[in-house]
């Protein structure tokens, strides 16, 4: 029995291993996230320089960098100056319709047990580009760059900043 069983064992442990080894960590960064609206940061950020700061605004301040609320596109999309784009504003202007808010896809996560803030790093003068690649040649935001641990610590070396577990880990 046992002359089956072990080597069986075995094989099974050896293709679980391949399978966790090989498949996509569940808060690996996303290529394959598709947006409701086909915002380009490729238009807004890179031909028409618009700051990434002017859309998240909170990177500086806060924890998250957050992503801009519907108000802010109106600001621009719905004066009517912009018309090229009526389909995608007119459900903002139109008041026979119910207010809504665009529900973006993420596309970075990171897993729960690590702490992450935007805050020191843009004090820190680090730019957008270095973590998330030339966002602003994009249309559609892919990771350029694997953020894992090992990202992390390599900077956190090279700049001296904190290599403390508990300092990106709860
Ligand atoms: C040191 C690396 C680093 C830098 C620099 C950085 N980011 Fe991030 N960014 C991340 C990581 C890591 C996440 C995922 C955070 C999470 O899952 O909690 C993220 C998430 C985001 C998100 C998703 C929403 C959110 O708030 O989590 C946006 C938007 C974003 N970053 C924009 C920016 C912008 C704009 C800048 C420059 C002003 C910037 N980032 C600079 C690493 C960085
Ligand atoms: C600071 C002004 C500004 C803000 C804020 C802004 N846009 Fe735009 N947007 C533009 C300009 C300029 C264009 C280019 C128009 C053109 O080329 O005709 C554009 C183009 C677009 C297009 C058409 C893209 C294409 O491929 O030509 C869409 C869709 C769009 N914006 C959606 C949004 C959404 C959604 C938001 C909010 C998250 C937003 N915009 C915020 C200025 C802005
Ligand atoms: C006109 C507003 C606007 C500007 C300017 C802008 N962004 Fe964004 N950004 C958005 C919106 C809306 C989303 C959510 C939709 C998407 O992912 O494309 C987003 C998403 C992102 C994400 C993905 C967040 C996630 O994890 O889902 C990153 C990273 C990001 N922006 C970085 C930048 C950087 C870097 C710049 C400057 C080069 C920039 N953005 C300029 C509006 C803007
Ligand atoms: C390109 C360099 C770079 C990368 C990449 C980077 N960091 Fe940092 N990090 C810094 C610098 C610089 C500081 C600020 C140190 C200071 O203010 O003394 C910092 C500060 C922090 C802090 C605050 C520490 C404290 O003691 O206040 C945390 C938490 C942190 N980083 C987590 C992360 C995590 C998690 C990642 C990966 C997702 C990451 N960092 C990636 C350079 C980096
Ligand atoms: C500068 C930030 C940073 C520091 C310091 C740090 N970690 Fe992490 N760690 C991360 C990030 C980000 C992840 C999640 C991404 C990944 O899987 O690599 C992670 C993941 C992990 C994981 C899960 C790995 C996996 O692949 O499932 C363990 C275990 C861990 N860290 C332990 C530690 C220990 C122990 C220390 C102290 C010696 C430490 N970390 C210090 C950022 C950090």
């Amino acid at each position: 029995m046992n002359r089956i069983f072990l080597p069986l064992a075995l094989v099974w442990l050896i293709i679980g291993a391949t399978v966790i080894a090989f498949s996509q960590r569940p808060w690996l960064p996303r290529m394959d996230v598709v947006q409701p609206i086909p915002f380009s940061h490729r238009v807004h950020a890179g031909l028409n320089k618009i700051p990434c700061q002017y859309c998240h605004e909170y990177a500086r301040r806060s924890e998250n960098a957050g992503v801009p609320p519907i108000e802010r596109c109106v600001g621009c999309h719905g004066s009517g100056i912009l018309g090229g784009i009526k389909p995608v504003t007119r459900p903002w202007t139109d008041h026979t319709q119910p207010s809504f808010e665009i529900r973006w896809n993420r596309v970075y996560v990171l897993p729960d047990f690590v702490k992450f803030t935007h805050r020191p790093h843009i004090n820190a003068g680090i730019a957008c580009q270095h973590c998330h690649g030339d966002v602003q040649n994009m249309d559609r935001v892919v990771p350029v760059k694997e953020i894992n641990m090992g990202f992390c610590v390599d900077c956190h070396t090279k700049r001296h900043a904190s290599l403390d577990c508990v300092s990106c880990h709860h």
